[in-house]
């Protein structure tokens, strides 16, 4: 039906006859002539009506915002007086030939000149995606995709699809779970990866393997957390962690080279120890130059049990963040901060301002200086770089409480001071723990119970499997978990090793994934991959705040669809072919 996008009308077509199709965007009567701003995907352009051309001006007449329309008409040069600076196609107008309306509208449920709440963006989801903002995230996230699957087909990567319907795949979310009708009272578990299919790829002799697939996590829904996202899944056969990082590295330059006109320069790298000790997360924002600074070794003999009893003990952290100019902060600031690190288990915020260094002890003000001596003072002082106009904050806890308190502290001060610098800061997170010990003392992966760890047999694994560190990589980019990956147990004794550990009983490990031990026995080759969560690489890389503004049709933060209304109950028809029995129905949440 056209003949150019909109978008694409410019000096060199003038005199030219176009046909147009897209939506009004704006109307204008302006006494004699009418103009009409078209919009399609590709941008907006003038239309102007002359009211000689009657038939034509009656149907303009007729026009509202967001009806459907087709115009035919000449292209013109607009007069340099009415060049339109901010508008791609500014120097031209469209001087109407002909004007057929497509469609009429009713008039929208949002209001694209204001902020529209997030239920109503998403419940009227095809009209918020009509505005260009939108729409241009979406196109910009085709041509990730597309320059991603050009950069794996050029490096030999096959795209293979992987089942949905299958069984559980541990990532450490709950399962989506679909009721199976052919074998009553059992149920597909829908992939939170296709972690196993991807290893038994490998096993098949594939080589290397890629998909851009959906994956499904039933968890709690956060800004960067969606119930299913988008991986671009990577798995590749006799490469080892640091070659797998070396081409995953190479693919995300290239495309932020060739989209952005970014050079990300090569990722430094960083043991999670180091991640977790000078910046309290294993994802971190290197943006942001605010450190944790170790002074437990100083502390340990001071007159204050808050700092001395975390000091002497070997699983206590005493730490402190020093804010440059933070000195200034009021008595409801450090109230408002101290508040916040409480919600991270912190007891307390121990805080001095640091007003003359040069003037020792005297030059400090806190509530605690009188436990300090010059010495402790001076040292602390040294060790944190402080200088006049400062403030040191302190946690003093368990190692994990006040890593856990003082790294989201770093964030919120970087936040609040303005300290995170405007530039692209990536990083590798290497040297993970195999494990994590719960309280109850049970262990769960830090990653997934595929991971291999680095350089021991089972049986040196299972004597100290808490110091194990595995053979696993993040990718983080300005504080964003991007990619994960690691290389994988290719041992099936190595894996029974690990599930025995995880308290995973044989009968358990045989039921849930003896389709990969068995496969594990058959010549499987070493094998290594990585995942990176696509929705979360667009976001960065367009600026959006959240993941839900780079997918089409995300779902709510209580994983509800207000679009299609999903999830919905099934009627008795469909429960009974399913052998199920709702006990507890919900009244859906009126959100
Ligand atoms: P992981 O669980 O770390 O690893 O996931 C890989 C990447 O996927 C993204 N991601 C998410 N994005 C949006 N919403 C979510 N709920 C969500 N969960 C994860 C993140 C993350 O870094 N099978 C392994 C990968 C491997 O070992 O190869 C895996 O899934 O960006
Ligand atoms: P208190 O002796 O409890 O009045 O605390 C004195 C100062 O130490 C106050 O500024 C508290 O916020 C701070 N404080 C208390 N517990 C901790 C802790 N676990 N870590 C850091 N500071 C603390």
């Amino acid at each position: 039906m056209r003949s150019h996008y909109c978008g694409q009308l410019n000096k060199s077509l003038v005199d030219q006859e176009v046909t147009l199709c897209g939506w009004v965007n704006k109307r204008r009567d302006l006494g004699g002539l009418i103009f009409i701003d078209m919009r399609d995907r590709e941008g907006v352009v003038q239309a102007v009506i002359d009211p000689d051309e009657t038939a034509i001006f009656d149907a303009a007449n007729k026009l509202r915002n967001e009806f459907c329309i087709s115009i035919t008409g000449i292209v013109r040069a607009r007069p340099d007086s009415q060049v339109n600076k901010d508008m791609a196609t500014g120097e031209v107008e469209l001087y109407v030939k002909d004007l057929t309306i497509l469609n009429a509208s009713a008039p929208l449920p949002l209001d694209f000149n204001q902020e529209n709440s997030e239920e109503a963006r998403l419940r009227y989801r095809y009209l918020d995606l009509r505005r260009p903002v939108m729409n241009q995230r979406l196109q910009f996230r085709s041509k990730v995709t597309s320059a991603v699957r050009r950069f794996l087909d050029d490096n030999a990567f096959l795209d293979i699809e992987t089942p949905i319907l299958t069984k559980a795949t541990p990532e450490g979310a709950r399962d989506y779970l679909v009721p199976s009708r052919t074998h009553k009272g059992q149920f597909f578990a829908l992939p939170q990866s296709p972690q196993l299919f991807k290893q038994l790829l490998m096993v098949a002799g594939f080589d290397r393997y890629y998909q851009i697939v959906k994956c499904f996590r039933d968890e709690d829904l956060r800004a960067d957390r969606q119930p299913e996202f988008t991986q671009i899944d990577i798995e590749t056969t006799f490469m080892s962690g640091k070659d797998v990082m070396s081409l995953t590295e190479k693919m995300v330059r290239s495309v932020f080279n060739e989209l952005l006109s970014v050079d990300l320069g090569e990722f430094p790298s960083m043991t999670y120890a180091e991640a977790m000790r000078r910046f309290g997360s294993d994802k971190p924002d290197l943006r942001n130059p605010l450190e944790l600074v170790d002074v437990a070794d100083i502390l340990k003999d001071v007159d204050f049990k808050v700092f001395s009893g975390p000091a002497n003990d070997e699983k206590g952290r005493v730490a402190v963040i020093n804010v440059p100019g933070g000195a200034s902060m009021t008595r409801k600031n450090i109230d408002g901060y101290t508040e916040f690190v409480g919600k991270y288990g912190a007891k307390g915020m121990a805080w001095i301002k640091v007003n003359d260094v040069a003037a020792g002890l005297e030059g400090l003000q806190s509530p605690i200086v009188k436990f300090l001596n010059a010495e402790v003072a001076a040292q602390i002082l040294e060790r944190t770089n402080a200088k006049d106009g400062d403030i040191l904050l302190f946690g003093s806890d368990t190692y994990n409480t006040v890593t856990d308190a003082l790294g989201a502290l770093r964030l919120k001060l970087g936040e609040d001071f303005g300290l995170v610098e405007d530039k692209w800061a990536p990083l590798w997170v290497v040297d993970f723990p195999m494990f994590e010990e719960l309280e109850s003392g049970a262990l769960t992966p830090l990653h997934h119970p595929f991971t291999a760890p680095s350089n021991m047999t089972p049986a040196e694994l299972a004597a100290n499997p808490v110091n194990a560190i595995s053979d696993a990589y993040d990718m983080v980019l300005n504080g964003c978990e991007l990619g994960g990956g690691s290389v994988r147990i290719h041992n099936q004794d190595m894996q029974a090793e690990v599930f025995k550990l995880l308290g995973i009983s044989d009968e358990e490990a045989k039921e849930k994934f003896g389709f990969l031990l068995d496969a594990l026995q058959y010549g499987a080759p070493p094998h290594a991959g990585l995942a990176f969560g696509l929705d979360r690489m667009v976001m960065l890389m367009v600026g959006a705040d959240s993941i839900r503004d780079v997918m089409a049709f995300p779902k709510t933060s209580t994983a509800a669809c207000p679009l299609t209304s999903a999830p919905g109950f099934a009627n008795e028809e469909q429960l009974a072919d399913l052998g199920i029995q709702v006990v507890a129905k919900e009244v859906p949440a009126a959100e």
